[in-house]
């Protein structure tokens, strides 16, 4: 059974002498079990919105989520959920010890089990070291493992995470990456929201790309990236101004990197040879030669460039979507 299911989710703020604001139009998304689940997009794209939809924290306005199968309005949908808020909200005089405690007793946990509780999720999130400590004094790091340890509580088989890694250093961000690929090991489902593509990239199965409040592409990344584009790079070095110009008037323009490099890109084996043979007859020297797919950087780019709040109506991928769902 999928973890999430969301069909037509839609949430519009209207505004009293404003523009109505469609924070989110028809999301449709499945997320598999036992999956980490990328949900990408820039800031204001709608990604807090839908995670707030999936957690019942808001209604929709249109269209509805499932959570195990289970209406995401429901009380038992939620008690699935382990949830880490964009921004979460502490006690500061409290301990982690005594936060983990207060909403081990709010989320039912039984008392006879917390002990168990704190122990598993302090080895969890290294949490021993400030155990004992007032978060009033914490840094963004320490206080990122304290809200996730929250979101653990219960081992909830469904871990929503609104921008986990967001704030954090690159120490902070490696141990989140960790800590969600030792969930996905445990056999649970993480579905996380971030607005950097190379934390999203590196550990999600699949994505979904939102742009302004519409999905613009999901899959997995290897699917995504390029559309399987691939093509061949030619780095190079010693090239003059002149020999790249008479290459470039030939159709084949290098850029050049701060080192003075010079990359090409060419689409298939035979062009890079006749490619090599000019860089060399110019009196360059070929560095490396690497298959190289397009990035989802490079995607990610072009679905924001087709932006429909920036012109055109729709993206291809979403007008397919929607014509799966009619
Ligand atoms: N309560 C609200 N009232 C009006 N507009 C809102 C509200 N919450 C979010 N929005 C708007 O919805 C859009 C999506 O916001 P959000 O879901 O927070 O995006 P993200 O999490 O991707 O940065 C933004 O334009 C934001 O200003
Ligand atoms: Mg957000």
């Amino acid at each position: 059974m999928a973890a999430i299911v969301t069909t037509d989710l839609s949430k519009s703020y209207k505004q009293l002498g404003k523009a109505t604001v469609h924070s989110l139009s028809g999301l449709n998304m499945e997320v598999g079990e036992n999956e980490i689940f990328g949900f990408l997009g820039r800031n204001g794209a709608g990604k807090t919105t839908a995670i707030k939809l999936l957690t019942g924290l808001i209604r929709a306005s249109r269209g509805g989520a499932e959570i195990f199968g289970k209406d995401s309005r429901l009380p038992d949908a939620r008690a699935h959920i382990g949830y880490l808020p964009e921004h979460p909200y502490f006690y500061e005089y409290l301990t982690p010890r005594e936060s983990l405690e207060f909403y081990a007793e709010l989320r039912g946990v039984e008392k006879s089990r917390r002990k168990s509780e704190w122990l598993r999720i302090s080895e969890m999130l290294d949490l021993d070291e400030f155990a004992d400590r007032r978060i009033r004094g914490f840094s963004k790091g320490m206080r990122q493992r304290v809200g996730l340890a929250v979101s653990l509580i219960g081992d909830p088989p469904l871990l929503i995470l609104d921008e986990p890694m967001s704030g954090l250093d690159p120490h902070g961000r490696r141990m989140v990456r960790e800590l969600m690929l030792r969930l996905r090991s445990e056999g649970k489902t993480v579905f996380f929201s971030s607005h950097i593509l190379s934390d999203v990239e590196e550990i999600s199965d699949r994505v979904a790309i939102l742009v302004s409040g519409k999905l613009a592409a999901s899959g997995r990344i290897e699917d995504l990236s390029g559309d399987g584009e691939k093509a061949i790079e030619l780095c190079c070095t010693g090239l003059k101004g002149e020999a790249l110009n008479a290459l470039a008037a030939r159709g084949m323009k290098g850029t050049a990197d701060e080192e003075g490099r010079i990359r090409f890109l060419v689409p298939d084996v035979d062009q890079s040879a006749g490619l090599i043979t000019e860089i060399q007859q110019q009196g360059g020297i070929l560095l490396s030669m690497v298959p190289v797919l397009e990035s989802l950087e490079d995607f990610f780019t072009k679905l924001e460039q087709r932006d429909p709040s920036s012109g055109r109506k729709e993206t291809k991928s979403a007008a397919k979507e929607t014509e799966s769902h009619e």
